[in-house]
Order: structure tokens, then C-alpha cells, then sequence
């Protein structure tokens, strides 16, 4: 079964501060869209690989990637939006779907096996996750603590998020609203999504506090 990556990366990166997208941010002298994308091409089980880019640089992120085989569409103002967009320009023979952050540049090849693994196991969605580390509190208008929230079934969630192409396809055509990620759609479509255990190294740079981190990853090998 022909697995393909959908990669959303035509975000501004706000949170990271002024500057170029986040995607074309240097991290260790190359943009952390060729990062990620050199990760998800080392892995054996994927195929096509399609990248949503912000709409105003697709044909320099196409020139970014020549060396890696991928198709360049443009993006959209949402992330949901640059999803749909990849996902309609995947080739016909894909039949499993794996979405994956550009700006979780690091991750390990283990991790997205896993995911892919699920799928082959019959899963129709599955996703990498941890379990969550500090304590969670629900905090009211004022700042005051309202509750604390038990952990123990809690988890954060990675990418690659992997999925039936049927199956992410019809929770995108029935999607009422903005998500943050693509399984909270097929939940919300009533579908289960698996977990399997993600990694550290799968974070998502979000801050430039995240940057330094990565380079240390980096460093570390
Ligand atoms: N993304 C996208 N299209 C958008 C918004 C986000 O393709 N309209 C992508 C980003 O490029 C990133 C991934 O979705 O790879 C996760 O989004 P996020 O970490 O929020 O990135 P940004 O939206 O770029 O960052 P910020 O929210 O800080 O602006
Ligand atoms: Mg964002």
C-alpha cells in the first residue's frame, strides 16, 4: 500500500518571531522544511511526498527540494486549509496518508515507521504521542487556578499523523470549523485513532527557545 506525506509548512511562524516562515527559518545553515523533509525521504515505507508552502514562495521552496522528489502546491490561511490542499494533490495510488509539521523538523525515522505500522496493522488513524509531563491546571479570566486536571490519561500529540486516505478525506470534506490537528477531525468524524509512543525529538519549534533546542538535538545526533 503506497504511503504519501502531506506536509503542511505555509505558516508564518508568529510565535518564532519576525522573519522569513518558519519553514524556510536556518536551522544549523539549512531551512527546517529540507530538514524534515531529509527525514521523512529516509524512511523505507514513503512514497510521494507533497509540500504546502506559503502561497507567495512555491516556486522557491520547489527549487529548495529539487533534490528530494517532492510536488509544491500553495498553501492556505489555516492549517486545515494547507492540508486539504496537499491531500487533493497527492497521486491516485497513495492509499495511506501520513500528515507531518514541517516545523517538527527532527523527527526520528522510528517514529514515523510506527505510525505506519498502525496502518498496516488495520488502524485507520494513528498518532504519536507522550504522556504529559507537568502538572495541568484550568485557570479562570482572572488567572485564578480552577482546577487541576489529572494526567494520567493525558498524552501530547506528534506528527507524523498517519491515516486511510478515504478515511482523512471524508473527515476534510465534513469538516465544520478549524482544528489543530487532522485526527481531531476523524475524531470528531467518529472515527478511533490509535496511538503509538512518539519522541522528544518529534517536538514542534514554536519559539526560538525551540531553535536552540533543536540545534542541540542536531548536535547530539
Ligand atoms: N501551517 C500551514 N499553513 C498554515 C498554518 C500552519 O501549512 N496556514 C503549518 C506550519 O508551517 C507548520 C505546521 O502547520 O509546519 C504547524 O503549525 P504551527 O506550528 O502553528 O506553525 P505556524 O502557524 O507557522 O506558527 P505560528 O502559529 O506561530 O504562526
Ligand atoms: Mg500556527
Amino acid at each position: 500500500m503506497t504511503v504519501g506525506v502531506v506536509m503542511p509548512a505555509a505558516g508564518a511562524g508568529a510565535r518564532l518571531g519576525p522573519g522569513v516562515p518558519k519553514a524556510l527559518r536556518e536551522l544549523a545553515g539549512e531551512p527546517l522544511l529540507v530538514h524534515a523533509v531529509r527525514r521523512l525521504r529516509a524512511c523505507p515505507s514513503v512514497g510521494p511526498v507533497v509540500v504546502a508552502a506559503p502561497p507567495d514562495a512555491v516556486g522557491d521552496v520547489q527549487a529548495l527540494l529539487t533534490a528530494y522528489d517532492v510536488l509544491v502546491v500553495a498553501g492556505g490561511a489555516e492549517r486545515q486549509a494547507s492540508v486539504a490542499a496537499g491531500l487533493a494533490a497527492l497521486p491516485p495510488q497513495v492509499w495511506l496518508v501520513l500528515v507531518h509539521d514541517a516545523a517538527r523538523a527532527l523527527v526520528p525515522v522510528e517514529v514515523v515507521e510506527a505510525v505506519v505500522a498502525a496502518l498496516l496493522d488495520g488502524a485507520a488513524a494513528a498518532v504519536p504521542v507522550l504522556p504529559v509531563q507537568d502538572t495541568i491546571k484550568r485557570v479562570g479570566i482572572g488567572g485564578e487556578v480552577l482546577e487541576t486536571v489529572p494526567r494520567e490519561d493525558l498524552r501530547s500529540v506528534q506528527t507524523p499523523q498517519g491515516f486511510r486516505r478515504d478515511v482523512l478525506e471524508e473527515a476534510h470534506r465534513s469538516a465544520r470549523g478549524w482544528m489543530t490537528d487532522d485526527a481531531g477531525l476523524v475524531e470528531a468524524a467518529g472515527v478511533t485513532v490509535q496511538t503509538v509512543l512518539g519522541s522528544p525529538d518529534a517536538f514542534k519549534v514554536t519559539t526560538p527557545f525551540d531553535l536552540l533546542v533543536a540545534e542541540a538535538v542536531l548536535r547530539r545526533g
